[in-house]
């Protein structure tokens, strides 16, 4: 509908207009990661390296900072790390995605840049219908809806969205979550579909379930699926809803995670392990990889949880929330997922600082030129006693610690919903590395070279930069710091 769809566009303009100064002078507006430049930014979507330029599309609600009927926001850049505002590329202005284009992928084709993703309907009755559309695009700015190309198949509920779509062979696969009725309950799932064309497909069956043997008990509904090939692996990456925390294990209100193992498309089998959480921060949720040309599998994830204290985010004040995470390569090492920030990365670096093979006991500790909102620090513990207890103070408001005897590393924060202190901890073999990338209130922290990464949101006052460290027992650490260049003015 051409009509809604420039009515819609000027609208969201306009919101644009209307309030990038009230965003731009909000403290806590962030230098180096990807937001939106008004509203709500949820799940990356499209995640494409096309003709040498990188496409990052996302979720996005222009009216406000709230859920609703979502538009696709575009940026592409040159080097993952400067980030041009492209033209809108999906409004929800059709009978088919009239309640939201929601979340899909991108693919090339014929030369062209592909986008399938969900149509979100509210019908009359308030019942919620899904849609797979396609929109296609010869400069990869401006698309041209196709419209619906795959209906909801017989035995699921219309929780079913968010296509990721690949070639294999002569043929496009598709991997979309799904939720079935079981015996009375719902169960998440990840459904896989066939085309040779983009515009006809074929339903093939289920890749893995909660409540089958193989996966035991795991959600009611599983979101953005995405299936891929790395080192040797398949690796099915899927956030379920509907899982009860279990130790250390899943404390956000919805979790994102993978398993690992071998796909056979001809059988539609998935052999796996199990399922292992990919972030143990506070806010991470609906991760999306793509292959670039350099051969890199490259993720961007939500900073933020779905329905995990949206309302209370201070940067609603100033017309708008959440962020993506830093660029982040992957790799599989001892069967699991390990995360590293992309090289590019470097490139934001200026005024290093080092403070070199320091031993430190039973002191605080905290140096002059080792402070900022917007920084790279990398920590390396050379040394630690068998009964330290090892602290990083992050602006004071938010604290790792690492606790030599059970092995245990904590990221506690104050939450800006209660106040009060919370924490997320994980479980390692020993504390090697700690490298933080912070951005005004955004905190990213790789751990051991990213075999464990706390992605999470913090917000302390503006104007307190320390970091401080302070050690129970002994401790030998190596410390680089850098200020991180803003990538927008
Ligand atoms: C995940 C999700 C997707 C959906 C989109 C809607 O955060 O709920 O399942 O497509 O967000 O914005």
């Amino acid at each position: 509908m051409q009509h809604k769809d420039q009515e819609l566009r000027a609208r969201a303009d306009r919101a644009i207009q209307e309030y990038q100064n009230v965003v731009e002078s909000d403290p806590y507006r962030l230098h180096y990661h990807v937001m939106p430049p008004v509203g709500l930014l949820n799940d990356p979507n499209g995640l494409i390296h096309w003709n040498g330029t990188y496409h990052l599309f996302f979720q996005w609600m222009p009216f406000r900072t709230g859920h609703g009927a979502k538009f696709w926001g575009h940026y592409t850049s040159e080097d993952l790390i400067h980030w041009k505002w492209e033209p809108i590329a999906l409004t929800p202005s059709d009978w088919y995605d009239k309640d939201g284009c929601y979340s899909g992928s991108a693919v090339e084709d014929e030369g062209q840049l592909k986008l399938l993703y969900t149509g979100n309907v509210k019908n009359e009755q308030g019942e919620r219908e899904t849609y797979q559309c396609l929109a296609t695009s010869q400069d990869g700015v401006h698309f041209s809806k196709k419209g619906v190309v795959f209906e909801l198949p017989q035995g699921y509920t219309p929780h079913f969205r968010d296509p990721k779509v690949w070639k294999h062979d002569d043929h496009w696969y598709m991997v979309i979550g799904a939720q079935k009725e079981q015996e009375g309950t719902y169960k998440g799932c990840a459904v896989l579909c066939q085309s040779t064309d983009l515009s006809e497909w074929t339903f093939l069956g289920e890749l893995a379930a909660s409540g089958s043997d193989s996966v035991g008990d795991l959600g009611y509904m599983w979101e953005c699926p995405d299936l891929f090939h790395l080192d040797g692996k398949d690796i099915l990456l899927f956030s379920p809803q509907g899982l009860e925390p279990q130790g250390m294990k899943y404390h956000n209100v919805y979790q994102t995670g993978y398993m690992l193992g071998k796909v056979h498309l001809d059988q539609v089998h998935f052999e796996h392990g199990d399922f292992q959480e990919l972030d143990r921060g506070f806010e991470f949720y609906a991760p999306q990889t793509t292959l670039d040309d350099k051969g890199r599998r490259i993720l961007f994830g939500w900073v933020g949880v779905p329905d995990q204290n949206e309302e209370s985010h201070p940067t609603r004040a100033y017309q708008w929330i959440h962020n993506m995470s830093i660029p982040r390569q992957l790799h599989v090492v001892d069967g699991q997922l390990v995360q590293t920030p992309v090289e590019e990365m470097k490139r934001l670096r200026q005024h290093n600082v080092h403070i070199p093979h320091v031993r430190l006991a039973h002191e605080r500790k905290q140096w002059e030129d080792v402070k900022g909102q917007a920084i790279e620090l990398l920590l390396n513990i050379e040394a630690l006693s068998d009964d330290a207890i090892f602290e990083m103070n992050i602006r004071q408001h938010a604290r790792f610690i690492y606790q030599s005897k059970e092995r245990r590393l904590t990221l506690e924060r104050h939450s800006f919903a209660h106040g009060r202190t919370e924490s997320r901890s994980c479980r390692l073999s020993e504390l090697k590395s700690l490298h933080l990338f912070l951005d005004t209130s955004c905190l990213e922290v790789f751990v051991n070279g990213g075999e464990e990464v706390f992605t999470s949101r913090i917000f302390p006052y503006p104007e307190e930069e320390s970091i401080v460290f302070a050690v129970r027992g002994e401790a030998q650490i190596d410390l680089k710091k850098w200020d991180l260049q803003a990538t927008r003015e």
